[in-house]
């Protein structure tokens, strides 16, 4: 692993400065990676994902999402395209990143994981240079890349928030969820306990009962694990979100005036906030530099 750790690190150095691959002056903005996960599945990831795409793409930022949720990949079925290609295709079989890219609504870009997301972890070092030096290629187009990943703390989601610019969690107010979340926060504050977590309430009846479900966690997440939680906000429970996953259209373009897109609009523009102008930080290149070395 450390060898492949090096050779990693020469390449991703390799790629910064290669003037193939980087032909122009913009082509050194990186963009910011934000994973989103949950501990319990069903909970509106994958909803909560591509509607924050769309709804930061309508706010004038450049998106790209990345399905990397193994069991239920299902941002095609949202967006209602059907990919061809996935990133298995990139890592497998030569095919360009730009070539795997669909297109959603609003210019929203998506990439499948596949199978390729559990790939990633065994990659020969032809593949993993190939990958690296593709999967770069998305810096230059994107501001925000979302990575909607599996539920649960499997090595291979941990390595996608663990590497991340930012982590959002996604939770119901379900004691059941509120558990699983629990142990999401354990797994990454025993890794490290300074990464911040940024929570959304998902389908909750009033504005009281996602604070109080906030406050549940954050005291017990303080208290155990020494672990800070910043909440982003919430989306309420809205008939609207599924009659939208029904017609497979994103909420936030057919309803955009539904109490969920309101929601959704606040938290976009807290999001907002949070996104640096250009230039400060590592973009998708360093995130795949950490997945790949481990830290955090
Ligand atoms: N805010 C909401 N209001 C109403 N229904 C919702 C909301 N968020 C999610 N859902 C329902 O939950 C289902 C699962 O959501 P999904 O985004 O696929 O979850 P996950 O990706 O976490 O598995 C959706 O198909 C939708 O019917
Ligand atoms: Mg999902």
């Amino acid at each position: 692993m450390n060898d492949q750790a090096n050779k990693l690190r020469e390449i991703v150095n390799k790629v910064n400065n290669d003037n193939i691959i980087c032909p122009i002056e913009t082509l050194k903005t990186s963009a910011k990676v934000i994973t989103v996960t949950s501990g319990k599945g069903g909970v509106g990831k994958t909803n909560i994902t591509v509607n924050l795409g769309i709804t930061l793409s309508k706010l004038g930022y450049r998106v790209v999402i990345i399905d990397a949720d193994l069991g239920l990949a299902n941002i095609d079925v949202v967006f209602g395209t059907m990919p061809r290609y996935t990133l298995v295709d990139v890592i497998k079989n030569g095919k360009n990143v730009m070539d795997v890219l669909c297109t959603g609504p609003k210019n929203v870009k998506f990439i499948s994981g596949g199978s390729g997301v559990e790939e990633l972890t065994r990659l020969s070092q032809l593949e993993l240079e190939n990958f690296v030096r593709n999967i770069a290629l998305l810096d230059k187009i994107a501001d925000v890349i979302l990575i909607d990943t599996g539920a649960g703390i499997s090595e291979n989601v941990i390595r996608f928030v663990m590497a991340a610019d930012d982590v959002v969690l996604i939770t119901t107010p379900e004691p059941t969820a509120i558990t699983d979340a629990y142990a999401l926060i354990k797994a990454v504050g025993t890794r490290n306990r300074n990464k911040t977590i940024k929570l959304i309430i998902n389908r909750t009846e009033t504005a009281i009962e996602a604070q109080t479900a906030m406050q549940k966690l954050n005291t017990v997440s303080q208290k155990f694990l020494k672990v800070k939680l910043q909440f982003l906000g919430y989306v309420t429970n809205d008939v609207m979100v599924s009659k939208a996953v029904k017609q497979q259209k994103p909420f936030s373009l057919l309803f955009p005036d539904c109490m969920a897109s309101k929601n959704l609009t606040e938290i976009a523009k807290k999001i907002m906030k949070t996104l640096p102008t250009a230039k400060s930080q590592e973009g998708i290149r360093g995130f795949f530099n950490k997945f790949f070395n481990g830290n955090q």
